[in-house]
């Protein structure tokens, strides 16, 4: 017998089966010819949320939740923080290998000559309400993209796909800081390609009458770690949802702005927004106690915990927790810290998030580093999306060079009405 395959029997029938195992998993269409008679549709698995499904092979990243373990095409996030950039870190993303010198060189090069967004995208902008959140604003200018670019929709030329994401990596930032600038009343600050991709983007952020602005160089490298830890992370609400868009082959400004709306969501990228109006509510140390018998009586969540893959300390917290020390030498420390580390110092005791494998997540303290740094709390979405952007192109390529792959169309199990006749208005109860 091939010891590669999972025998079910069925006992509805008496009827066995051999399915193929590879790869720890079988073939969820080999389930289809398990049938009870000819006309039956055959058996289907049932998996809400994707608990237990692999919807695709790929190359790109790496998470062990039980161990607490994320890479890069190989590369442990711990050495990519340590040693990388975010621009060389998106190009080993995109690629599957680190850049020679020259490759690093007109990688940078191409992703500072887009940086500049049309004029017209800026009145775009402009038209959004005085208190817009920045992350509709945000994704509702990349949704406009391809009003601009509309080659886009060629998605099967590698070349034109190649200029978009060119595109998309440059000007995420500046996106973002007109959002800003448009939420703060200030005029919009043009790029500065002179500066690093988030050097850049502070200056954008923050310059005012400056004639050359200088970012603060560990501000500048702590954005650059944390833009590193959020660059990928595998098949996530947002990532599976620019997979799902991609699939219908619609255009990449199309798909990312669906998965960004996928990300700003409180379960998932809008986590760290969420964590910090949750660490203000509370307000202070002596309030957590009391707060934490809600969490456990289940009349809310402890936002910034827990994790669908993770079931161990996310690597990306850890990393971040050390940032955050350098990020307070600058700015001083966020009198929330110490509330969030109280509130981590109890779930890590109890038995309620102990036995359920709850841990901080990457949200649990960007948001505290974030409003150290001056960031308003409706920007932190945003600040996960600009890193996320060469993810989700580097997913959406695979997906689109994967020849297996097919537009991503779930089944369902109907429980509704069988057939009935149409009733007419008069004679309805
Ligand atoms: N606070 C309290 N209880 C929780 C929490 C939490 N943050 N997260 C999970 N649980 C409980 C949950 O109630 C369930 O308990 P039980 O088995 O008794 O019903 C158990 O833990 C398992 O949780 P789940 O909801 O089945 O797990 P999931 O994999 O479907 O959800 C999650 C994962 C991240 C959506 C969830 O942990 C959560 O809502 N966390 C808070 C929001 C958050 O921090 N999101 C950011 C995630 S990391 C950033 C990113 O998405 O990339």
């Amino acid at each position: 017998m091939n010891e590669n395959t999972l025998t079910i029997t069925d006992n509805r029938t008496g009827r066995t089966y051999d399915i193929p195992i590879e790869y720890d998993t079988i073939n969820a269409m080999d389930l289809r010819q398990i049938k009870v008679n000819d006309d039956d549709f055959g058996m289907m698995s049932y998996d809400p949320g994707f608990k237990n499904t692999a919807s695709t092979k790929s190359t790109i990243t790496y998470i062990d939740g039980a161990k607490g373990i994320l890479r890069y095409r190989g590369y442990p996030i711990e050495q990519l923080a340590l040693q990388s950039n975010y621009l060389e870190t998106a190009y080993l993303i995109l690629n599957g290998e680190l850049p020679t010198k020259e490759e690093y060189a007109e990688w940078e090069h191409n992703v500072t000559y887009h940086t500049f967004l049309h004029e017209n995208v800026k009145s775009l902008i402009e038209a959004f309400r005085y208190d817009a959140h920045p992350m509709s604003m945000f994704i509702s200018t990349v949704a406009a993209l391809p009003t601009f670019y509309p080659e886009s929709r060629n998605i099967s030329d590698p070349q034109v796909r190649l200029i978009q994401i060119f595109r998309l990596i440059a000007k995420v930032p500046t996106i973002a800081a007109f959002s800003y600038r448009h939420l703060r009343g200030l005029p919009y600050e043009y790029p500065d390609n002179d500066l690093s991709y988030t050097g850049n983007f502070l200056k954008m952020l923050d310059c005012m009458s400056q004639s050359k602005y200088q970012p603060n160089p560990v501000l500048e490298r702590a954005l650059d770690i944390l833009f590193i830890l959020h660059a990928d992370h595998e098949q996530n609400c947002g990532t599976a949802t620019m997979r799902v868009i991609g699939s219908s082959h619609s255009d990449p400004y199309s798909a990312m702005a669906g998965a960004a709306a996928a990300l700003y969501g409180p379960l998932h990228g809008g986590a760290n927004e969420a964590v910090l109006r949750m660490l203000t509510e509370i307000g202070d140390v002596k309030n957590v106690p009391s707060f934490m018998e809600g969490v456990k009586n289940r009349e809310r969540l402890l936002m910034g915990f827990g994790h669908r893959v993770y079931k161990n300390y996310d690597p990306r917290a850890k990393i971040i927790k050390e940032v955050a020390d350098q990020v307070f030498e600058v700015t001083g420390a966020n009198p929330m810290l110490e509330v969030a580390l109280e509130l981590e110092r109890i779930a890590l005791e109890d038995d309620f998030f102990i036995s359920r494998n709850l841990y901080p997540n990457v949200d649990f303290y960007s948001g505290i580093i974030y409003q150290a740094m001056g960031f308003p709390v409706a920007m932190f979405p945003v600040l996960f999306a600009i890193p996320r952007t060469i993810g989700w192109l580097s997913q959406w390529t695979e997906l689109l060079n994967d020849g297996s792959q097919k537009i991503a169309r779930p089944r369902q199990i109907y429980l509704g009405e069988g057939e009935r006749d149409y009733v007419s208005m008069e004679d309805r109860e």
